[in-house]
């Protein structure tokens, strides 16, 4: 039995993903407000691993004024957790990226050729809560010419889409693949964000899944939510559209 299992006291063993890479995650240490530590990051990781997950994208927050992580600090974090997770033994491969929020401070980093994306070229990009980007479009579009392939963030958590849902189709013909939240599934942002994750579901409008982790809680209701009934019926009609493993 496994160390999770025997934390929630029952002896089932852990439900794995279909799929063997997370692309999008706070894992890496003292960076955003995902992992604060070290250890943190070690016990997130194993359980990436108890999940099934041996490919990692570590993708801290870039945002303008509250995470303006540059290339040298996410780097430097990288080598630090790939250090330690090769001394505790861990066997799992590890990448570095960010989740860019579309802001000025983006902007400005594009500018500079100073983004870095995931294997494959792929960015991880995140709208605002509040308000859409009016000139989405065109920055999708810019990207891509410049040979980027970009995936939006948790699509599903945009309150401002979830009532006018053929956006996301026009969205998804502009070039952007979504990347739903598996913690959304769960209704652990709402029951709005639940119901346009089942729709894109539905839809067959999901490339990629993530955890989106930022701490180990995140992590256990994650678990949970593997070995439920729900799960069970809702993995086998998505994997035909998610594409996890290809990212590289
Ligand atoms: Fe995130």
């Amino acid at each position: 039995m496994s160390f999770f299992s025997k934390l929630f006291g029952h002896d089932k063993e852990q439900v794995k993903l279909f799929y063997n890479t997370d692309i999008h995650c706070h894992i890496l240490p003292g960076v955003d407000h995902g992992s604060q530590s070290i250890e943190q990051s070690l016990d997130m990781l194993r359980a990436e691993q108890e999940m099934g997950i041996n490919r990692v994208i570590l993708t801290s927050h870039v945002t303008a004024v509250t995470f303006e992580n540059t290339q040298e600090s996410l780097t430097n974090a990288y080598h630090v957790l790939k250090k330690a997770a090769a001394e505790a033994g861990l066997d799992i491969e590890l990448h570095v990226s960010a989740e860019y929020r579309m802001d000025e401070y983006f902007d400005k980093e594009y500018a500079a050729d100073h983004l870095i994306p995931m294997p494959g070229n792929h960015l991880l990009l995140e709208n605002s809560f509040q308000q859409e980007l009016m000139n989405l479009n065109d920055l999708l579009f810019d990207l891509q010419v410049k040979g980027y392939r970009t995936i939006l963030a948790h699509p599903e958590r945009y309150s401002y889409y979830s009532h006018r849902r053929k956006r996301y189709e026009e969205l998804h013909n502009a070039g952007a693949k979504f990347q739903v939240n598996i913690l959304s599934f769960t209704g652990y942002f709402g029951e709005e964000a639940r119901d346009t994750a089942l729709w894109f579901a539905d839809n067959g409008m999901i490339d990629y899944l993530g955890s989106d982790m930022h701490n180990i809680k995140h992590a256990h209701i994650i678990m949970e939510y593997l070995n439920s009934k729900e799960w069970r019926k809702l993995s086998p009609e998505i994997e035909q559209t998610v594409k996890n493993d290809l990212v590289v």
